[in-house]
């Protein structure tokens, strides 16, 4: 099993997890961070002075998907979060040792 960790723009994240659910892919953790990535910053004007920002809000959604279904939901992560810009954000994947249904007791791929 795979952890997928997707830092998108918030704008994004109603179209990633549309996506997502017609993909059959249900169980997710979202949360709002606040990132930053290789631009050095966003210069926004405030009460007449420019302030550089450099940590930006975006949405962070983390799931745990079955090995077999690993490149097919990066690809729709990919695909609907993208715009093109800088700061469409990243996906980090890592492995997952072990997933247990607490409910079941069931365990690995049948309780992801
Ligand atoms: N190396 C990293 N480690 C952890 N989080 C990161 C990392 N790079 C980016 N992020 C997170 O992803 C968000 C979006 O990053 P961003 O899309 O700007 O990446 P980038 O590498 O600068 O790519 P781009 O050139 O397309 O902007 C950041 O605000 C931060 O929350
Ligand atoms: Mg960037």
């Amino acid at each position: 099993m795979k952890r997928i960790i997707a830092v998108i723009r918030e704008e994004r994240f109603e179209l990633v997890k549309t996506a997502l659910l017609t993909a059959g892919c249900e169980g997710m953790n979202v949360s709002t961070v606040k990132g930053r990535g290789r631009q050095i910053g966003i210069k926004e004007s405030y009460r007449g002075s420019s302030y550089c920002i450099d940590l930006i809000p975006k949405t962070r959604v983390e799931l745990i998907v079955k090995e077999e279904d690993l490149d097919e939901i990066i690809d729709i992560i990919i695909d609907s979060a993208r715009t093109g810009e800088v700061g469409d954000g990243k996906i980090f994947v890592s492995d997952v040792e072990e997933v247990i249904r607490i409910r079941t007791g069931e365990r690995g791929n049948k309780a992801v």
